[in-house]
């Protein structure tokens, strides 16, 4: 049995303006100890996935239209609030998106992560101190800091208090939401490094979610590619990187400098993401995919198992070519900020946001 199996998830946020289709019926499955990275565009979903697997999306305008969420044998969409309580922080522990506002500007971050030892594993007041201390030493952070509040740490410090934190009551799985996005480039590494030495030594899982392809492959055994509330490719770190099946999955890696492949220029991915109020009827992609026909437009793609778990959401993905973007002949001429700008079957791209090219 996996630790964590989510099973054709599907939220949307009722609003004023209409209904936002979040997430999309995904499924994903995550083993004990494993590291997974979710790896996405802003909006496509991560977030809402994450506060899903603790049971904190606010109602309304959350709205659970489908799924089942398996931790350990227990759908943790049917707990109780008071099971639930005990899920949070004791086995499944969370490092928001913004970590700065996830500390308690009053308190010492020495009360802080006391507070949550003793809260999720019912410590005495002495041993919550002395596991607070143990945890501080290992983000590397000095024992008379304890007495220090957070405003008096700089942004990397924070973060590392905040790892400290959402590790002490040794949960089973961390859900880590784009931990060192708000971090330098020099602290980012340090950070992962500390999130993923902690893990090991733990055996704790983690679903890492990130927009970033270089993270995952640091971090991760596994990772999904999450694209307008949907999963596109699902696989090893091996399978997606060596052997990307997904345009949308090519498109990001051809959005990124390479060192081995030298390039002119970076081939970023034309358009946005569409409106999650609007979503198109077939694929999600289809209006920014160089590939798409007929079938792309008019019917949501299956998902299809590649080999060995190797999954990905492509009417085309089993066909072998065209699914590389650029073309392999390299002919830039036949380019436009990164895709063919003539393309049979496909008419629609250049001519508007839309599949009907509205
Ligand atoms: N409380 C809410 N009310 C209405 N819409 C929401 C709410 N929370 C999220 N959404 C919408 O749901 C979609 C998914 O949002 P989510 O925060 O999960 O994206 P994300 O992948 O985490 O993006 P980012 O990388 O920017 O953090 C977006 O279109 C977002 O605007
Ligand atoms: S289903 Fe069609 S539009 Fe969607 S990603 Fe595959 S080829 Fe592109
Ligand atoms: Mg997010």
């Amino acid at each position: 049995m996996s630790l964590l199996e989510i099973k054709n998830l599907e939220i949307r946020f009722n609003t004023d303006a209409g209904v936002v289709h979040a997430v999309n019926g995904i499924n994903l499955t995550i083993e004990e100890g494993e590291s997974f990275g979710l790896v996405g565009e802003t909006g496509a979903g991560k977030t809402t996935t994450a506060l899903a697997i603790l049971n904190l999306l606010q109602s309304p305008p959350a709205e659970i239209v489908s799924g089942e969420i398996i931790y350990k044998g227990q759908d943790i969409l049917k707990l109780s609030k008071n099971k639930l309580r005990e899920l949070r922080g004791e086995e499944i522990s969370m490092i928001f998106q913004d970590p700065m506002t996830s500390l308690n500007p009053v308190m010492t971050i020495g009360e802080q992560i006391m507070e949550a030892v003793k809260y999720h594993s019912g410590k005495s007041a002495a041993d919550a101190q002395l596991r607070m201390l143990e945890m501080l030493e290992k983000v590397r952070i000095p024992a008379e800091r304890s007495y220090d509040y957070p405003h008096q740490f700089s942004g990397g410090m924070k973060q590392r208090v905040v790892i400290a934190e959402a590790l002490a009551a040794n949960p089973a799985l961390l859900l880590a939401d784009e931990p060192t996005t708000a971090l330098d480039v020099t602290i980012q590494a340090q950070v992962l490094d500390m999130i993923s030495s902690l893990q090991k030594e733990n055996k704790t899982a983690m679903l890492l979610i990130t927009h970033d392809l270089g993270v995952v492959a640091e971090t991760c055994k596994r990772a999904a590619i999450m694209y307008a509330g949907e999963i596109v490719e699902m696989g090893t770190v091996e399978q997606i990187f060596d052997d990307t099946a997904h345009p949308y999955t090519k498109g990001l890696f051809n959005s990124i400098p390479s060192l081995d492949k030298k390039t002119d220029r970076l081939m970023p991915i034309r358009g946005l993401m569409p409106d999650p109020m609007d979503l198109p009827k077939g694929c999600k992609f289809c209006p920014r995919c160089p590939y798409a026909d007929e079938l792309c437009i008019t019917e949501c793609p299956p998902v299809k198992d590649l080999g060995d778990g190797h999954l990905c959401k492509c009417h085309h993905a089993d066909k072998g070519a065209p699914l590389y973007f650029p073309d392999e002949k390299g002919n830039e001429l036949a380019y436009e900020h990164g895709l063919p700008v003539s393309n049979p079957g496909n008419d629609f791209l250049g001519k508007g946001d839309g599949p009907d090219g509205e």
